[in-house]
């Protein structure tokens, strides 16, 4: 069996341009759908896969995301003194010493990012979370990939089909043979021109990889929109690393995109016993 994926970086150190002005002050990863921030949602997968420890690559500005993971004393003493519950707050006070925060001095990019978090991730294998992304599924995506990762080791990533007028704005999959959920990558591409995508398969944000991407990091140069491309240093490991796409049975919204925000919000929203049938009456009168 492959040594165990206990480590996921979570990079959360960009500027989030594309949600201006709500993320001018507040992290774009703090952003609720319904009533979590997206990051939220991210660690709870990942400690639903496994995962021991969290490493976030932060930022300035960003300090909203480590107090969202400590315990907010005043609120707590005095709902408490009040007589109210906190189980609101599940989920949200993190095991002592599970959470480790480092610093991306300059948004240079995600490659450069998950580089900065290689001395706390060591030599062993680890995943990692874009926590703009925000994945439906039961079980989690993350669980899945595990799951594949147990019985087949090397370099996994969440890999979805797309409209193939999409594939400009993700990393694509070159595919090999094909068994299952299962998809052998054959060669990536970050963001190419309309009308080149080897697929319509892209890397949605879940990965799991072996250390030595930190090496090629390290040397990487800049790609496209002049930024350090983890698709780019991924790329360099195939031929020498098993590299699987695993396809995730469940939902994705784009939530660094404001329409597939705004998909999410509907589309949880629209789930919830409490609010679900109003809400949905509500979109009905809208559309008529
Ligand atoms: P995005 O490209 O979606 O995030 O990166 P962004 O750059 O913040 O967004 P826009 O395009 O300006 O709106 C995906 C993830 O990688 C992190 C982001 O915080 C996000 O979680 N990231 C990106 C970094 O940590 N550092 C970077 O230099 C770039």
């Amino acid at each position: 069996m492959p040594p165990r994926v206990r480590k996921a970086v979570f990079p959360v150190a960009g500027l989030g341009t594309r949600f201006l002005p709500a993320t001018k002050s507040v992290p774009k990863e703090m952003l609720p759908v319904v009533d979590r921030p997206l990051v939220q949602y991210a660690v709870d997968e990942a400690l639903e896969a496994g995962i021991e420890q969290l490493i976030f690559v932060t930022g300035r500005g960003k300090m909203a995301i480590e107090d969202h993971f400590d315990v907010a004393f005043e609120l707590e003493a005095t709902q408490t003194s009040r007589g109210k519950k906190l189980n609101a707050l599940d989920g949200t006070r993190m095991k002592p010493g599970s959470c480790v925060f480092v610093r991306q001095q300059e948004p240079l990019g995600l490659g450069h990012a998950i580089w900065c978090a290689r001395e706390i991730v060591g030599n062993e294998p680890f995943a990692i979370f874009l926590p703009d992304e925000f994945m439906v599924g039961a079980p989690g995506c993350m669980k899945q990939m595990v799951d594949a990762y147990d019985k087949i080791g090397g370099n996994l990533i969440c890999a979805l089909e797309v409209d193939p007028s999409e594939t400009h704005s993700y990393g694509v999959i070159d595919p090999g043979a094909r068994n299952g959920a299962l998809t052998e990558v054959k060669g990536l591409v970050e963001k190419p021109a309309p009308g080149t995508a080897p697929s319509n398969l892209i890397v949605a944000g879940r990965y799991i990889l072996q250390p030595d991407v930190m090496r090629i990091l390290e040397n990487q140069e800049a790609g496209a929109g002049g930024e350090i491309q983890l698709t780019d240093a991924m790329a360099q490991m195939i031929g020498s690393q098993a590299f699987h796409g695993v396809t995730f049975d469940g939902d994705r919204y784009d939530c660094g995109s404001k329409l597939g925000f705004a998909q999410a919000n509907l589309a949880l929203a629209m789930s919830m016993p409490d609010i679900g049938p109003a809400l949905k009456d509500f979109a009905r009168k809208l559309v008529c």
